[in-house]
């Protein structure tokens, strides 16, 4: 009976073993260790069988099951570490980065110089408390031109000028018809800055596009003079240009009286970037204000004479023509 046992668990052991050392996965790993020393296990059916054994025999055989046990354990520790450190390998080897691989050409987008000039300026200004507004490129004539004060034999209503729509309507010549379009709408205090195409029936060359863009800027309350106008509009342009000199030439618009042109010295020149001036009262009247209450400036600018000055752009046209070699300098 002893030794019947004893022979057994020897061999148990020794499948155990075997068994183990063979084992492939961590998987098959817990099966075996389930098998041998589990509860239902192999071990545990032959110890059961030890309660029908004399008080002597029991101590000789328990010891012998522990040091099965023990070793059966051990085998299955060994196995372990030798699965997980080839798994740990397999992985690091599947997951080994080639830094000799070529890289995947990921373009970078940019801004627009365009744009970059329209978000930095508006920027400024909304920093001023203006708010941003928008009107629509096709206007009618009272927007572009009548309600700015702009009379019909004025040369700005030229027909070589603009672009009139077959249904009389036509593409705004400006973004001053913004003006209009706001103060219809709203009720001074005012303070807007508009963004927008523009269309004007010009040749292109290299200073010249049928299409181009304005900033436009309007206050509107009670008591403002030139010396507003002028300190927002040297604020401004020092925060584009730098701290330049600035000069402001008596102009004339038919919707701003008096008005103004403004020259920056740029590179030792005086460049003439902008149309400014106090907001003439026929066009606070033609919106129902009241001129002997409010008064306002406006100025207006060309967004790509700003782009090509401050960028050194030779020709208007690249402005347009999404040249990637071009575009890639912003
Ligand atoms: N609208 C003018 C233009 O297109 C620019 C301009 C001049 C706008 C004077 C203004 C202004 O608001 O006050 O040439």
């Amino acid at each position: 009976m002893t030794s019947n046992l004893e022979d057994q668990l020897l061999a148990l052991r020794q499948e155990g073993e075997a068994a183990i050392a063979s084992a492939d996965t961590l998987e098959r790993l817990e099966e075996l260790r389930v098998n041998y020393l589990g509860k239902k296990g192999q071990l545990g059916a032959l110890l059961r069988s030890m309660g029908q054994m004399s008080a002597e025999e029991r101590p000789k055989i328990g010891a012998i099951a522990n040091t099965v046990k023990e070793a059966i354990q051990n085998s299955l520790d060994q196995q372990r570490t030798v699965l997980e450190s080839a798994q740990i390998q397999a992985q690091l080897e599947s997951e080994t980065l080639d830094v000799t691989m070529p890289g995947i050409y990921r373009p970078q987008g940019r801004i627009h110089p365009l744009n970059g000039i329209i978000d930095q300026a508006l920027d400024i200004f909304v920093g001023m408390g203006y708010t941003v507004a928008q009107g629509s490129e096709m206007e009618t004539d009272y927007y572009n031109f009548e309600a700015l004060n702009t009379p019909p034999d004025h040369p700005a209503r030229d027909m070589q000028d603009t672009f009139y729509l077959p249904d009389g309507n036509l593409l705004r010549t400006h973004t001053s018809s913004v003006q209009i379009r706001h103060m219809e709408k709203e009720e001074p205090p005012i303070r807007i800055v508009a963004p927008g195409r523009v269309y004007r029936r010009d040749d292109v060359d290299a200073t010249h596009s049928a299409v181009f863009h304005q900033i436009e800027l309007l206050a509107i309350d009670e008591g403002l003079s030139f010396t507003d106008l002028k300190g927002t509009v040297k604020v401004f342009l020092q925060a584009i240009f730098g701290d330049l000199p600035i000069r402001f030439r008596a102009s004339y618009f038919p919707f701003t009286e008096p008005s103004a042109e403004v020259d920056l010295q740029w590179n030792g020149r005086w460049l003439e970037v902008m149309g400014c001036g106090m907001v003439d009262p026929n066009v606070l009247k033609s919106v129902g204000y009241d001129p002997e209450i409010y008064s306002g400036f406006a100025a207006g600018f060309g967004v790509e004479r700003f782009a090509m000055v401050l960028h050194q752009i030779d020709d208007i046209r690249r402005l347009y023509n999404s040249d990637l070699r071009f575009l890639q300098q912003f």
